[in-house]
């Protein structure tokens, strides 16, 4: 059977919806509203989701559905915006009713609450966006739950399996709006849920083994995720045809290698190349101050140096692909423009120059990162390893506030350690979408230490809590562990005399320092 499509009409919660299909174990996937009914069709949809949408549902250049996708035969359950079209396809109206809803919302059950409400509380928290309601449902739909402003909140029809609700079911702040979703995909539509890890591991490792064949194949470690759950991937489907390259730029943080040469080896059994160009990285950041200069050079440097490594694979081997830890939020069609596909130009280290001689292979390119965090875990990767942080490419070079040096970076690494340990026995690390340790280089704070005025740096610490680094807020750290870090960093770390916390959300500020 093929996927649940999610026609994305411009919200940003396609994708959430579709996170919120796969958890209940049925394969998910997101169109842009400009793909056509026969598009759509050829993915021979299990059902289809319409989303959100900021449009209003009459406005002349609203994005419409096409009504012909309603009479295709296929399951279809609409969501907000997407609620009203759906309802305006099939016979109802929709109307400017003046009776706008934000935010949290009570709807009320109908005495029959149908299948998707019966059985919920009668009167449940839901989480509303409309200005257009939906005035009659289409003929033959029973409404099965409304709210004080909008007589028609929910409406379905079993025998002509759809349904929708005027309410987000995929946000928490609905909270029975898992269950509902649930609900028409098992009860509607029909849909087995059979998208398992499990499933997920063997599925792949099949398509691996078609793609490469006998082939060989080489993959960058980063040290984050998911390079690491990629290779792993690989690793199983074609074995010691794989071969793995860890680059150390010398910008790492304190065990970092160790994890990827020692921990990661031992639980896949890869075969790891590891290039030390530390000197050589230190050389080319010798006198650089301007961070986007960092940023340059350092992705510049990696390059070179992984396209080394590559030719002296490629000369002892038929090394052909190129395993990379593309996901999905990467590749995917979505908002309502032009079809054109928004894969992110990150600035990342590893980058790939355009000219290499690789066909890609993306085991992970369908994947959500919750998806990746339990794969890797299926195929036996340490919890260190599947839930680190996200840490950047360029590494502890965009973390130093002035010129790169060795000393430092090892007075930065050895503060980084203790934010880091401290926080981890605290148990925060879920907490905490990541938290940078910054090294402010080039200022001299006076302390005093002993008998003793010092000039030491700052450092300053930024816990951020975060859904996906876009924004940002700053994590309420509990004081005792703040000063813990504190004062053990400036014991312990000697050029180090003040430490700070950065209180800043995202916006304005950004995560990084620089
Ligand atoms: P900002 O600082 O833009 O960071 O709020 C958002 C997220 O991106 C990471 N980041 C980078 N990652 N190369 C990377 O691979 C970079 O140059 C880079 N700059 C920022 C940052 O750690 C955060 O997770």
């Amino acid at each position: 059977m093929g996927p649940v499509i999610v026609v994305d009409f411009g919200a940003q919660y396609a994708q959430l919806i579709a996170r919120r299909v796969r958890e209940v174990q049925v394969y998910s996937e997101v169109v842009p509203h400009t793909a056509t009914v026969d598009e759509i069709m050829a993915k021979k949809p299990a059902a289809i989701i319409l989303s959100g949408g900021p449009a209003s549902a009459y406005s002349p250049d609203a994005p419409g559905m096409d009504p012909e996708l309603a009479k295709q035969g296929v399951p279809i359950f609409g969501i907000c915006y997407g609620f009203q079209v759906l309802a305006q396809a099939l016979g109802g109206t929709v109307e400017a009713t003046g009776s706008r809803e934000y935010g949290r919302t009570e709807v009320a059950v109908a005495s029959d609450g149908g299948i998707l409400h019966r059985e919920l509380p009668a009167r449940h928290q839901v989480w509303m966006s409309h200005g257009d309601s939906v005035t009659k449902a289409p003929p033959g739909a029973a409404v099965t739950a409304s709210s004080e402003r909008t007589p028609v909140a929910a409406y379905e029809n079993p025998d002509e399996r759809y349904a929708g609700v005027q309410y987000h079911p995929e946000v928490l702040h609905s909270p029975h709006g898992q269950e509902v979703l649930r609900r028409f995909l098992r009860d509607i539509a029909g849909i087995r849920p059979e998208w398992t890890t499990a499933s997920i591991v063997d599925e792949q490792i099949g398509r691996i083994r078609t793609q490469i064949g006998d082939g060989r194949a080489i993959c960058g470690l980063s040290g984050g995720v998911d390079s690491a759950v990629a290779a792993a991937l690989v690793q199983r489907a074609i074995g010691d045809r794989l071969t793995c390259v860890f680059v150390d730029h010398g910008l790492l943080r304190a065990g970092e290698r160790a994890q990827v040469e020692r921990d990661f080896v031992a639980a896949t059994g890869v075969n790891l190349v590891t290039v030390d160009a530390r000197e050589r990285f230190l050389d080319a950041l010798a006198g650089v101050t301007d961070p986007e200069q960092k940023r340059k050079i350092i992705g510049r440097e990696f390059i070179r140096v992984f396209e080394q490594a590559e030719r002296d694979l490629k000369a002892k081997g038929d090394y052909r692909f190129l395993v990379q830890g593309t996901l999905y939020p990467d590749v995917v069609e979505s908002g309502g423009g032009a079809g054109a596909s928004n894969i992110k130009s990150h600035h990342n280290v590893g980058g790939l120059p355009e000219d290499l001689q690789f066909e890609l292979v993306e085991p992970l390119r369908l994947l959500f990162k919750d998806e990746v965090r339990r794969v890797g875990l299926e195929l036996g990767l340490p919890e260190t390893i599947v839930h680190r942080q996200p840490f950047p490419g360029p590494g502890l070079g965009i973390r130093i506030i002035g010129e790169v040096t060795h000393d430092r970076l090892e007075t930065l690494r050895a503060a980084d350690a203790i934010a880091r340990e401290e926080l981890t026995s605290a148990g925060l690390d879920r907490d905490i979408w990541q938290c940078p340790v910054v090294l402010l280089a080039d200022v001299r704070s006076v302390g005093v230490q002993g008998d003793g005025r010092t000039y030491g740096h700052p450092v300053v610490l930024r816990p951020v809590s975060s859904e996906d680094a876009m924004t940002a807020d700053w994590t309420r750290l509990p004081y005792d562990v703040l000063e813990r870090i504190s004062t053990r960093i400036t014991n312990e770390v000697s050029e180090v005399n003040r430490v700070v916390l950065d209180v800043t959300s995202k916006p304005p500020g950004t995560i990084e320092w620089e």
